[in-house]
């Protein structure tokens, strides 16, 4: 513990209570960046987790096995101050090949307690200043950062994940984003393959599709089709799932992507139907709706090696991510196992 004085880190929580209860009273975007910059402070640290929660992935060992999932840090100037809140594994990002200014405001909302609708437009400095501020920040990390790109056409990609060669420990492929317009397009399989065949001409790190939940029925098929591909063409992982399309009057746009909540069902459903066409080939990365240990060890159960969190995070404050890290090492208690591997091998 960073703070070993128990008066002090009695205090500590008390501070961050009432920062929490501040933020909570701004609109969700304002609220982010006044986090973002209070980070930056270094006040709240969590320190060394157990070698018990180490976990084996393609990107390197994660401890705890619980990441920061993208969109958070869309320019990568804040991952070492993330990292302090205690994650295995920070995704930056997403960052495409030119900087985009997003969607006109409002493109957040909170929905109800524990759900947000996003409609940021995928807001980033563009994949040249991205990898700058990576270049800085990944040392001091001093854990594994794995940076999201997006785009909507093969060669965009191919060039954004160019630019970050030497710098991160993978990269995530966002196709799945419901800003991107074309989506039928973009989970062809013809798209897949030449996507596949052209990252591995070039390929220098662990490549990691992040797909959407499987909940439209028009895209279903697709998506596993486009899971089996990237398998068979010999990539490294499959992160699952990003934001579901609703309509939300709120946003400027109408409509946005639902995280929190009610996304873990689908979560689970995409995760394990995922492992089951995946067999090991891959590795799988849950995010969606998860806040507790109990959530966790669900996504494992249902094939996860790792996973990542957002929503939990930008609503509940860092004191999520002590929680799961201590609610993990109590399962294992529980258990009577020695380590996180040793009770989900996969
Ligand atoms: C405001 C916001 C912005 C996001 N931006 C991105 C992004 O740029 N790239 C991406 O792959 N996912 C993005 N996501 C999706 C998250 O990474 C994650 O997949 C999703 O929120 C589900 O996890 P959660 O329920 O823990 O939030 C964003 C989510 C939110 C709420």
């Amino acid at each position: 513990m960073f703070f070993r004085d128990r008066g002090a880190v009695l205090q500590l929580r008390f501070l961050e209570d009432i920062v929490h209860r501040v933020l909570k009273l701004l609109p969700p975007e304002e609220a982010h960046r006044a986090g973002l910059a209070l980070l930056r402070l270094r006040a709240v640290r969590i320190g060394e987790t157990p070698r018990r929660l180490r976990v084996r992935t393609v990107i390197g060992e994660v401890s705890p096995p619980v990441g920061l999932a993208a969109g958070f840090d869309k320019t990568g100037r804040h991952v070492s101050s993330l990292a302090a809140l205690g994650f295995g594994f920070v995704v930056a990002g997403s960052a495409t090949l030119q900087a985009r200014k997003g969607n006109v405001k409002p493109r957040i909302v909170r929905k109800g307690p524990d759900g947000l609708v996003n409609a940021m437009g995928l807001p980033n400095p563009g994949v040249k200043v991205f990898a700058d501020n990576l270049r800085r920040e990944v040392a001091r990390a001093g854990i594994p950062v794995v940076a999201s790109i997006a785009g909507s056409e093969v060669r965009e990609l191919v060039e954004c994940y160019e630019a970050l060669r030497g710098v991160v420990a993978g990269v995530e492929v966002n196709l799945s984003s419901p800003s991107l317009s074309g989506a039928t397009r973009l989970w062809s399989p013809e798209f897949i393959r030449e996507l596949v065949a052209e990252l591995s001409t070039v390929r220098w790190a662990p490549i990691i599709l992040k797909v959407p939940p499987l909940a439209r029925a028009e895209l279903r098929t697709q998506i596993l089709r486009a899971i089996e591909i990237w398998a068979g063409g010999g990539m490294d992982a499959v992160t699952a799932v990003n934001t579901l399309p609703v309509e939300e009057p709120r946003l400027s746009t109408g409509f946005g992507g639902l995280s929190g909540r009610q996304l873990k069902p689908h979560m689970l459903e995409t995760v394990r139907a995922a492992s089951k066409i995946l067999e090991g080939r891959c590795e799988l990365f849950a995010v969606g709706g998860l806040f507790t240990a109990e959530d966790v060890t669900e996504a494992f159960e249902a094939g996860a090696r790792a996973v990542q969190i957002y929503t939990a995070l930008a609503l509940h404050g860092p004191r999520v991510v002590r929680n799961i890290r201590n609610g993990l090492i109590k399962l294992l208690d529980e258990k009577g196992a020695e380590n996180i591997e040793e009770l989900f091998p996969g």
